[in-house]
C-alpha cells in the first residue's frame, strides 16, 4: 500500500494542472478570433472595455487576438514576448498621435492598463 502512496500523489498533482493548451479569452464563431470578454476575471474588465475602444479604432481587434494564439506579432513576425508587446504598444501610441486633433490619442495614462491586460493574455497563452 505504501508503495502506491508515491503514484497516488504524482496522479492527483497531475490531475491539479493546468490544460495544456493556452487559455486566452478568445473565440472563433466563425468570423475570425475574437477576444471573449466574460471569461476574462472581472477586475479586468474595465481595463478591456478601454482597451476595446482605444486598439480597434485603425484594426480589428483579431490582429491582436491572433498574436497570443500564435506567439507571434502578426505583420513583423517577431516572436511575441513583453519586450514585442512593450514596443508594439509604444508604436501604437506614437500612430495615434497623429490623430490627436480627433481626441484619438493614445496617452501613456491609458496604455498602462492595456500593458497590465497585455501581460494576463501572454500569461495566459503561454501555459
Ligand atoms: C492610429 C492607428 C492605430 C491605433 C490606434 C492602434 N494601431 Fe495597432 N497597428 C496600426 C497599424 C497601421 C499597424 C500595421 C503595422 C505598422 O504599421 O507598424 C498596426 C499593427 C498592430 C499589431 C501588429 C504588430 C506587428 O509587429 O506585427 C498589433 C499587435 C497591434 N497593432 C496592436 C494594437 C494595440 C494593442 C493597440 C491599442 C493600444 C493598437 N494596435 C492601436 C495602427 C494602429
Amino acid at each position: 500500500m505504501n508503495k502506491l502512496v508515491p503514484s497516488l500523489v504524482f496522479l492527483v498533482v497531475l490531475c491539479m494542472c493546468p490544460v495544456s493548451h493556452g487559455a486566452v479569452p478568445v473565440v472563433n464563431r466563425g468570423n475570425g478570433p475574437q477576444f471573449d470578454r466574460s471569461r476574462l476575471p472581472p477586475s479586468l474588465r474595465k481595463d478591456f472595455d478601454a482597451f476595446e475602444i482605444k486598439c480597434s479604432r485603425c484594426h480589428s481587434l483579431e490582429r491582436v487576438a491572433n498574436s497570443f494564439l500564435t506567439g507571434m506579432a502578426p505583420i513583423s513576425g517577431r516572436p511575441l514576448d513583453l519586450d514585442t508587446i512593450k514596443s508594439t504598444l509604444l508604436d501604437m501610441m506614437r500612430k495615434s498621435a497623429k490623430h490627436k486633433a480627433k481626441g484619438q490619442e493614445i496617452s501613456k495614462e491609458e496604455i498602462k492598463p492595456i500593458l497590465a491586460l497585455m501581460k494576463y493574455f501572454l500569461d495566459e497563452s503561454v501555459k
